[in-house]
């Protein structure tokens, strides 16, 4: 079957088309067709080789954490799943015509295939984000990258959730994060002083950019307590929670599926890419300039 492939380690441009086994769907799991492919940063950080140092990648390589597409096998002991569903989830080796899945949540028919696979990596990440630092309804919570995949679900739930949430973004993203119900205010320069202009106190603040904000998230603060980041090291030098334990759950996957089927969230969707383009596309989400996820369809 045709997959987006890479050999060796390096940037965007080692990835390329190639030729590779079928996976079959072994006990637990499903294979489908592919009907789409969520981009991650993560997929990138494999690619590169800086991974390595945590666990080993076999080359030859298939990215691809996210896939959306009908299943068209059924492995031993799966139950409530079956040829020709359409459904979302987590697979290992996403990037190509056929996929197997460890979990995943259907996908009504509602729900665009696109937008469907834009969702596990970044749903998961938000809801994991939000239990930790537990906002409640009246906190002020500062989410760092308001436009993006996982500060935008978060923004929007924790809104959702009556948390008064200042989003930080681009000026060309400030009205996307106004539309998720959140206050806008643009990065860089100047940022403590905007903040404290729209919110006396800061009750937890979420780093999902990993630009070099957490020494002006602990001013705001006042301190390190209810300070996350998902992406940047330099939390463990200062003390701030890093967390990148993801727990992909199907229940949960479920429920987020719900709420953009009922138009309650959204993840925005940058651009559409074939298969053959996969190295434009991640060096889009490479460099933090996607402006939204970005998405294969083989
Ligand atoms: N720890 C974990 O378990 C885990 C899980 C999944 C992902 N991640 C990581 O989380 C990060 C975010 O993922 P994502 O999918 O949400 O990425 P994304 O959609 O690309 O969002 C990135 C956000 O960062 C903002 N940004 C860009 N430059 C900035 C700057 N200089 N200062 C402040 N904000 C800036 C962007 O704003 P504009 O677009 O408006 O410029 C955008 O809102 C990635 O690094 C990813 O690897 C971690």
């Amino acid at each position: 079957m045709r997959a987006v492939v890479f050999d060796r380690f390096g940037g965007p441009e080692v990835l390329h088309l190639g030729e590779v086994p079928e996976p079959e769907a072994g006990p637990g799991r499903v294979r489908v067709r592919v009907e789409a492919v969520g981009l991650n940063a993560f997929d990138g950080k494999v690619r590169s080789g800086a991974m390595e140092a945590v666990f080993r990648t076999r080359l030859p390589a298939v990215p691809g954490l996210e896939v959306a597409g009908v299943v068209d096998q059924v492995g031993a002991d799966v139950v409530g799943v079956a040829e020709g569903d359409r459904i979302t989830g987590w697979t290992s080796r996403g990037a190509a015509e056929l996929a197997v899945l460890k979990l995943w949540a259907p996908v009504p028919d509602g729900l665009d295939v696109v937008q469907a696979a834009a969702l596990p990596v970044v749903g998961e990440a938000a809801r994991r984000a939000l239990r930790i630092l537990d906002p409640k309804p009246g906190e002020t919570l500062l989410v760092h990258g308001a436009s993006g995949g996982i500060g935008g679900l978060v923004t929007q739930l924790a809104v959702a959730a009556g948390v008064t949430v200042i989003g930080t973004a681009s000026a060309a993203n400030q009205e996307r994060v106004a539309a998720y119900g959140a206050t806008a205010t643009t990065y860089g320069a100047g940022l403590v002083d905007r903040v404290r202009a729209l919110a006396p106190t800061v009750d937890a603040v979420l780093d999902t950019s990993g630009r070099g904000v957490l020494p002006d998230s602990i001013e705001l603060r006042g301190g390190t307590d209810r300070v996350l980041t998902l992406t940047d090291p330099a939390a463990h030098g200062l003390g701030v929670e890093f967390n990148e334990r993801s727990k992909p759950s199907a229940e949960e996957l479920t429920e987020l599926v719900d709420l953009v089927v009922r138009g309650e969230v959204s993840v925005p969707v940058a651009k559409v890419l074939p298969l053959a383009e996969a190295a434009r596309g991640q060096g889009l989400v490479d460099d933090g300039r996607s402006g939204g996820k970005v998405v294969l369809v083989p």
